[in-house]
C-alpha cells in the first residue's frame, strides 16, 4: 500500500474537567476540550513495537463522560492535555510491529485524532468477513455487541419466555439487546425516548412493546404493561438508571435479575438522587448486578462468533448514526466530536453514534 503520511495532524485534547455536561466549544472560556495540531512521525520515526494508524471512524460513548471525571473507576480518567480517549477503526499506514503491516485494518483505542501512534499490541487486526464491515467493530462486533451479549446472556441469564425490559432500547447497546432477547424467545418491553424510536423498535426490531418514557402517562402505562399485561418482569437490561429504574423496582417478579449496564440519566448529574424503591429487591429476592464488559475479554471470541453469524444470516440488524459525513476535512470532522457527545445525552442517535474522521482507504 502506498500512502504518504502528512507532516502534522489535528487532535482534540482534554482542557478542563466539566461540572455537568461537557462545554462543546473548543479552547475558549469554560470549554472542556481544545483542538491542537502536532507533528507526525515519518515512517522511519515510528517507535519500535508501534504502528501509525490512519483513523477513519471514532466511537461516541456515554462512558466518555465518566472518563472525564477524576474519580476511582474501572479505568483511569483522561488526563488534562491528553487526547480524548475513544474507540476507533482505521488502517495501518506504517509499522514497526511484527504482527501488523501497512494496509491492515484495525480497531482499538485510537482517540479523537487523525492518526494514532500506538503500540501494535494495543490494537486488533480485523479480517472483515462477508456480511460485516470494519465499522461493525465499533458496533455489533465491538464493545456495544460484547456488552449486549454478555450483559443479557450471562448477567441477565435470560431464558425463553422471560419478560425482559430494556431501557435505552434504541441506542447502540440497547437495540442489540432487544434483538438478542427476541432471538432467545423472550418477551421484550423496550423503553426509549421518542415515538419514532418506539416505532422502529416495534416494527423493525420486533419488540413486543415499546414505550416512550417522555410521555406524560408513561409511569401508569409502564406499570399496566409490565404488571397486568405481562405479569411482572423477569430480567432488566438497564442502560439508563434514575427514575425509570426506580419505577422498575416496583414491577419485578420474585427472583428477577437486573443487569446494570449503565446509568446515563445520571452521568451528567453532579448529585444523583438515588433509588427510593430498593427495598423491593429484598422482598422479591431480586439481584441487581453491575458489570463491565472488559471482564469478558477472554471470551470475546465466543460472542464474536455468534454475532457474526447473526449479522451474516440477517437475524441481527445494526444501525449507525454517522456524524461528519459531509465534513470537508478530518479536522472539521474531529471538531464535531464534543457536540456529538452531548447529542448522545439528548437522545439524538438511533443505534450506534460514530464520527467519520476520514474516508476509509478500502
Ligand atoms: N457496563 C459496560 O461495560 C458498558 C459498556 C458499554 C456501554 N455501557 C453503557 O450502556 C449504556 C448505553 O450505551 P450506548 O453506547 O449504547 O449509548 P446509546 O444508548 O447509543 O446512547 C445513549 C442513549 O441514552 C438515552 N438517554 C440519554 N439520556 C437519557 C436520560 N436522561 N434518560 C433516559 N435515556 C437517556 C438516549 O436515548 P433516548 O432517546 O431513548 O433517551 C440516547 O440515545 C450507557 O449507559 C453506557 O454507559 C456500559
Amino acid at each position: 500500500m502506498s500512502f504518504s503520511i502528512p507532516a502534522s495532524q489535528s487532535k482534540i485534547v482534554l482542557r478542563q474537567r466539566p461540572e455537568a455536561r461537557v462545554i462543546s466549544t473548543l479552547g475558549q472560556g469554560d470549554s472542556t476540550f481544545e483542538y491542537v495540531t502536532e507533528k507526525l512521525p515519518s515512517v522511519a520515526e515510528v517507535k519500535d513495537g508501534h504502528v501509525l494508524i490512519r483513523v477513519e471512524h471514532v466511537s461516541l460513548d456515554p462512558a466518555m463522560r465518566g472518563w472525564l471525571r477524576d474519580a476511582r473507576s474501572y479505568i483511569p480518567p483522561v488526563q488534562i492535555g491528553e487526547v480524548m480517549r475513544a474507540g476507533g477503526v482505521g488502517t495501518v499506514v506504517a509499522s514497526k510491529f511484527p504482527g501488523l503491516q501497512p494496509g491492515d485494518q484495525v480497531s482499538g483505542t485510537l482517540g479523537w485524532q487523525e492518526y494514532a501512534h500506538i503500540p501494535g499490541k494495543a490494537c486488533e487486526k480485523r479480517q472483515v468477513a462477508g456480511g460485516s464491515t470494519l465499522l461493525d467493530y465499533l458496533g455489533p462486533l465491538g464493545s456495544s455487541g460484547q456488552t449486549a451479549y454478555w450483559g443479557i446472556f450471562d448477567v441477565g441469564a435470560i431464558k425463553a419466555n422471560d419478560v425482559v425490559v430494556v431501557t435505552g432500547a434504541a441506542g447502540s447497546v440497547g437495540s442489540l439487546v432487544v434483538q438478542m432477547a427476541k432471538l432467545k424467545g423472550c418477551k421484550v418491553i423496550a423503553v426509549a425516548g421518542s415515538d419514532d424510536k418506539c416505532k422502529w423498535l416495534k416494527e423493525s426490531l420486533k419488540a413486543d412493546e415499546a414505550l416512550n418514557y417522555k410521555h406524560a402517562d408513561f409511569k401508569k402505562t409502564y406499570r399496566e404493561v409490565t404488571q397486568k399485561k405481562y405479569g411482572y418482569i423477569d430480567v432488566v437490561f438497564e442502560n439508563v438508571g434514575g427514575e425509570v429504574l426506580d419505577l422498575t423496582l416496583l414491577c419485578l417478579k420474585p427472583g428477577a435479575r437486573i443487569a446494570l449496564c449503565g446509568a446515563i440519566a445520571d452521568y451528567n448529574n453532579p448529585k444523583p438522587t438515588g433509588l427510593k424503591n430498593y427495598q423491593t429487591l429484598i422482598a422479591m429476592r431480586a439481584k441487581l448486578q453491575g458489570f463491565i464488559v472488559f471482564d469478558y475479554a477472554k471470551r470475546y471470541h465466543e460472542a464474536e462468533r455468534d454475532i457474526s453469524k447473526w449479522l451474516a444470516d440477517g437475524s441481527l440488524a445494526r444501525k449507525f448514526h454517522v456524524i461528519g459525513d459531509g465534513a470537508k476535512s478530518a479536522k472539521e470532522a474531529l471538531q464535531l466530536c464534543p457536540q456529538a457527545l452531548n447529542d448522545l445525552f439528548d437522545g439524538k442517535n438511533v443505534g450506534k453514534m460514530v464520527v467519520k474522521v476520514a474516508e476509509p482507504l478500502r
